[in-house]
């Protein structure tokens, strides 16, 4: 294999691999601002060059500079066998200063309250590649802030003019809408007069933004990112399996940022995805067990709702409805359970939505487009291929008509739907058999319920979805449960255990209780970490082993495992006042 040798690291590579990124990935620091592997080169930042010697053929394969010992774009430049460079030389280093002062001529203090503050390069190479005071003394140019589409505005003054959010309008989205407006030191990024910047990939122009310029208007001013934690997590509103950071503090989410994978997302996701999770600190979130008492639902403690819940799933023929918004474990331990009430439980998969049609968008660096899925749910086919492999799974419009010709007289009911998803035609249909609803948000299903048992969102729970192109992909639980619910997977620990005459222990979520920690400067814990009675925690990855015993082999080799949790770390030391 070719190598290349870069500040002294020995390196391999593949033929046609630019400099810049054998060097990111060897882990060899060279400081960019307008390189971006998903976007054409420009080379303008000036800031990668370096001194770059070669064999040259003509010359014995003697090891000559190349353009004259000229400084050249480390971005921009292929690498070959046998070269050699340096961005720690004194000529790199001088360029890498100059560059350095030429950008904070104009650039603003404002450090302090600007969101960018603790993930900005400008700020991170300012400490590593500039200058350690400032020779300007003439007035700064002040440009103005905008509002440049629903969800991302601009603060111009703090721009570098890396052309990074131009060039994505301009090749991934291919939408345009953005421009470079003005000349020298009074150009500005704006958009197109009358046309906002509102297509639907559009905030990834957040993520690619190196300085703290182009800003989320749901993130603003909303939390420092160094007290963010991120946990690797899943899209969970479509069937896509695109890649996400689950970035959250306390107990709270804060913000979903795309997280890389050339296979599947590349470098981005949806505006969808990124703000789509409101739903998960909504006011209607069930927050206590209910049953119903004189025909009214009233609150319940868990063992209470538990004894309801299996009276009423007793009263059989059982049926079994998951919802596509399931985890696979939680399909595999809710059929288990199933089973143990009624030998010859039904399984069926809840309502699967649908919006239109996909959505592709360009994306040429990556080679393939970045498409936005019409099925509005992440695990529909995991969901398939747990009940079909358990002994089958009917669509939900057969199970309704079951409900309808009297073949069900008890259904455990899952929804988990991040808004209502029960229709009128479905409540009809659920009038006569008795129905345990297990759900996250307050809804029109309960009207028909037993038993309501709260449950977890995706940020409240591990597992693995499998997206529409049969990709198994697990995730790790972000946050704890909200409230007093708990994830699909516990209740079905819970109700296995009461079955076997085990005792619910009261105690904490393990996990839940250790993300809400403590760290100094922060405020205190946004979420309460509730005890309550529990069987047997239920652990993801456990789960998953005894699938593939009980003959899903895929769940054992087949399924991409996440990276753990990550926290932001600050460059300085936190201390406690
Ligand atoms: S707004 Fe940000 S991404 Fe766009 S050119 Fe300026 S610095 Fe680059
Ligand atoms: S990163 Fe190479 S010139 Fe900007």
């Amino acid at each position: 294999m070719p190598t290349i040798t870069i500040n002294g690291v020995r390196c391999e590579f593949e033929k046609g691999e630019r400099v810049i990124d054998i060097a990111n990935r060897a882990g060899v620091e060279i400081p960019q601002y307008c390189y971006h592997p998903g976007l054409s080169v420009p080379a303008q930042c000036r800031i990668c060059l370096g001194e770059i010697h070669a064999p040259n053929p003509r010359n014995d394969n003697k090891l000559e500079p190349l353009m004259g010992g000229k400084l050249l774009p480390t971005c921009a430049t292929e690498a070959t066998d046998g070269m050699v460079v340096y961005t720690k030389s004194p000529k790199a280093i001088a360029n890498q200063k100059a560059v350095m002062e030429f950008l904070l001529i104009n650039h603003p203090l404002d450090c302090p309250v600007c969101d960018q503050a603790g993930e900005c390069t400008l700020q991170d190479f300012s400490y590593r590649y500039g200058r350690s005071a400032s020779r300007f003394q003439e007035q700064k140019v002040k440009q103005p802030k905008k509002n440049l589409g629903p969800n991302v505005l601009i603060y111009s003054d703090r721009c570098i003019m890396c052309t990074r959010c131009v060039r994505f309008t301009r090749e991934v989205s291919g939408t345009g809408e953005l421009m470079i407006d003005g000349r020298g030191n009074k150009s500005q990024i704006d958009v197109f007069p009358g046309i906002a910047l509102a297509n639907d990939i559009a905030s990834n122009v957040i993520d690619l933004c190196p300085v703290g310029a182009l800003l989320d208007k749901d993130f603003l001013f909303a939390q420092r990112v160094w007290f963010l934690k991120r946990t690797a997590g899943i899209d969970p509103l479509t069937s896509s399996g695109d890649n996400i950071w689950v970035e959250h503090n306390q107990g709270r989410l804060y913000r979903i940022k795309p997280r890389e994978n050339k296979n599947i997302n590349t470098w981005w996701i949806s505006d969808e995805v990124r703000y789509g999770w409101k739903f998960v600190h909504a006011e209607n979130r069930q927050r206590t067990p209910l049953r119903r008492q004189h025909g009214t639902l009233v609150e319940s403690e868990w063992p209470a709702a538990y004894r309801a819940a299996l009276e009423a799933l007793r009263a059989g023929p059982l049926a079994l409805v998951v919802s596509p918004f399931l985890t696979c474990e939680e399909a595999f331990s809710l059929a288990r359970l199933a089973r143990s009430i009624d030998p010859s439980a039904r399984f069926a998969m809840g309502p699967v939505p649908f919006s239109g049609e996909d959505k592709c968008f360009p994306n040429p660096a990556a080679g393939k487009p970045f498409v936005i899925r019409a099925e509005k749910a992440p695990n529909a086919r995991g969901v398939k291929r747990v009940l079909d492999a358990m002994g089958g799974c009917a669509d939900f419009g057969t199970f309704l008509d079951q409900c309808r010709s009297g073949q069900i007289g008890a259904v455990l009911l899952t929804g988990n739907y991040p808004s209502e998803w029960a229709t009128q035609d479905t409540l009809d249909a659920l009038k006569s058999p008795k129905v345990v609803l297990i759900d996250t948000h307050s809804g029109h299903a309960e009207s028909i319920a037993q038993v309501v048992l709260p449950s977890g969102t995706f940020a409240e729970k591990a597992g693995t979805y499998e997206n529409c192109d049969g990709i198994l992909q697990a995730f790790e639980q972000a946050i704890p449960n909200q409230h007093e619910s708990k994830s699909e997977g516990q209740i079905a620990n819970d109700l296995m255990a009461i079955i076997a005459g085990q005792r619910l222990e009261e105690h904490p979520p393990e996990f839940g209780a250790a993300i809400v920690d403590e760290q100094p400067g922060q405020v205190p814990a946004a979420t309460e970490v509730v005890n309550l009675p529990r069987g047997p925690l239920f652990n993801a990855a456990a789960v998953r082993v005894e699938m593939a015993d009980a003959g899903m082999v895929a769940f054992a080799n087949d399924v991409a495992l996440p990276p753990g949790i990550e926290q932001i770390e600050p460059d300085m030391q936190m201390v406690e006042l």
